[in-house]
């Protein structure tokens, strides 16, 4: 089976920055791309601020940290995508931003390559009729923080070549050392479908003074031995990103469970949208 050799990552925010990452640390030729050159500054020092961490923390050496930063380039046009072999989107989880994108990627890669998305909840197929290569676009979701989380869901669409789905298959567990989940191309897949229900239950419960938000928090840590709460888990995912999810998820299913409550959705109007806007349900020194 052909390796993948020359990735492209489009978007460096929270999920992107954490993939060129991980593709850059697994020998991968990256080329990262965001909309413009601010947005590309931001994202840049977001991928070495955590190959910095990886060096102080002994889990990069220094000829390590400087290998993987000489494999990972950057890029405002995706123009420069043509000789990608696989790309991975991983903008707003908006299906219009999206859909720009994998149009714009349709356009401009060769016709082997294999366009996949990182969404958590917005249906692959919906992504994939808008290229002209629908067999060649499958799911991948991965995981926040992505250096560490082991879990890459996997989510072929009805159209998708089995083939296509091996090779990203063995890229998520050969190349790159993560298990994969194959899951249908459900809104939610099967970590979401799980989590989402539970974490706007947290909001919820606070929202009705039911608990603070610490003890809402120590009583999974403390109670269940989850590594963090759901709130603090909230905004460590990022509020805006949890509520695109939950309105997707609704939009799929009509369930109310999965509806984002008005606290959450006024925390996102007022901007506080968790780690990386420096507060959230905790506030926190410094954004990232
Ligand atoms: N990047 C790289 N490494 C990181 C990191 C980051 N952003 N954050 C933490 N780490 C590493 C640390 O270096 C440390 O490694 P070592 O043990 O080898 O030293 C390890 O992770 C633990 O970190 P800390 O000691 O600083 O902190 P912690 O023990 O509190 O762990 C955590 C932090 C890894 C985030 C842990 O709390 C955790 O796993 N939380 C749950 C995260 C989770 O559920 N993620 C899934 C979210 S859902 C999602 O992403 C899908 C979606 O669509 C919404």
């Amino acid at each position: 089976m052909r390796q993948f050799s020359r990735v492209g990552v489009v978007g460096c925010g929270l999920m992107g920055a954490g993939i060129a990452e991980v593709c850059a640390r697994a020998g991968l030729d990256v080329l990262v791309a965001e909309r413009d050159e601010a947005a590309l500054a931001a994202g840049r020092e977001r991928l070495t601020a955590s190959l910095d961490r990886g060096l102080r923390s002994g889990k990069l050496t220094g000829a390590e940290h400087e290998a993987t930063l000489g494999r990972l380039s950057f890029t405002a046009s995706l123009a420069d995508f043509a000789d990608r072999e696989l790309v991975i989107e991983a903008v707003a989880e908006r299906p219009e931003a999206k859909t720009a994108v994998f149009k714009e990627l349709d356009r401009v890669l060769g016709a082997d390559a294999v366009i996949a998305s990182n969404t958590s909840s917005i249906p692959i197929t919906d992504l994939a009729a808008v290229t002209g290569r629908p067999h060649q676009v499958v799911g991948v979701h991965f995981f926040n923080p992505v250096p560490v989380q082991r879990l890459i869901e996997i989510i072929p669409t009805q159209l998708t070549t089995g083939s296509v789905t091996e090779r990203v298959v063995a890229f998520a567990e050969d190349t790159l050392g993560k298990t994969a989940v194959r899951a249908r191309d459900r809104a939610g897949f099967v970590v979401n479908a799980l989590l989402v229900p539970y974490l706007v239950s947290a909001v919820r419960m606070l929202e009705s003074g039911a608990a603070s938000a610490e003890d809402i928090d120590n009583g999974m840590v403390l109670g269940c031995s989850h590594p963090m709460g759901p709130l603090r888990l909230l905004d460590l995912i990022g509020l805006d990103t949890a509520q695109s999810i939950a309105e997707s998820m609704y939009e799929e299913f009509k369930e109310p469970l999965y509806a984002p409550p008005p606290l959450l959705r006024r925390m996102v109007a007022a901007g506080t949208l968790g780690r990386k806007s420096g507060r959230g349900f905790y506030t926190y020194d410094t954004a990232g």
